[in-house]
């Protein structure tokens, strides 16, 4: 059963936008290790390295049902932001982005009756929901401290310490 050229092409788009996603998190902890704010620096980092296990998945399920990887450009991730809360604001603000896109591909693998891809994109929804979580959980959290450094300083080290956790 080899894949429609649509899903071909939407699924490559896929593999583009999750490797953006990895360069993007790895533009932010590059920011927090500039700014002296380690542990967000070492999550960012677990979470670009989730992103090209997932740009991963897609590429061999591309082949595995007989079609073609095409790579494409990716783009220079953003380099400033105002403070740790405008960096979790694009984030989440970026796995909403992912998470309508892996939406849309279910769509037409719904329509195409593509009973494997449905089965396949599961994964990714679940996958979604928690990363969605993930970065909420800390937005909130900054939200409510507001220009407290000392809790933002717990914040910080509570996230390196979850990054550390989620590496080994
Ligand atoms: Fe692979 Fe965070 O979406």
């Amino acid at each position: 059963m080899k894949l429609s050229s649509k899903l071909e092409k939407v699924l490559n788009d896929q593999v583009n936008l999750e490797l953006n996603s990895a360069y993007a998190y790895l533009g932010m902890a590059a920011y927090f290790e500039h700014t002296a704010f380690t542990g967000f620096g070492k999550w960012m980092e677990v979470q670009s390295k989730e992103e090209i296990g997932h740009a991963d998945r897609f590429f061999k399920y591309i082949v595995e049902r007989g079609g073609r990887v095409t790579l494409q450009a990716i783009a220079e991730p953003k380099r400033d932001y105002k403070s740790p809360l405008d960096v979790f604001k694009a984030s989440l603000g970026h796995e909403q982005k992912v998470s309508a896109a892996i939406c849309a591909i279910y769509e037409l693998a719904g329509d195409e009756k593509d009973y494997a891809t449905l089965s396949f994109l599961k994964w990714f929804l679940d996958e979604q929901v928690e990363e969605e979580r993930n970065v909420s959980d800390i937005l909130a959290k900054l939200e409510l401290i507001g220009d407290n450094r000392g809790a933002l300083y717990q914040i910080d080290k509570q996230a390196g310490r979850r990054a550390e956790a989620a590496k080994s």
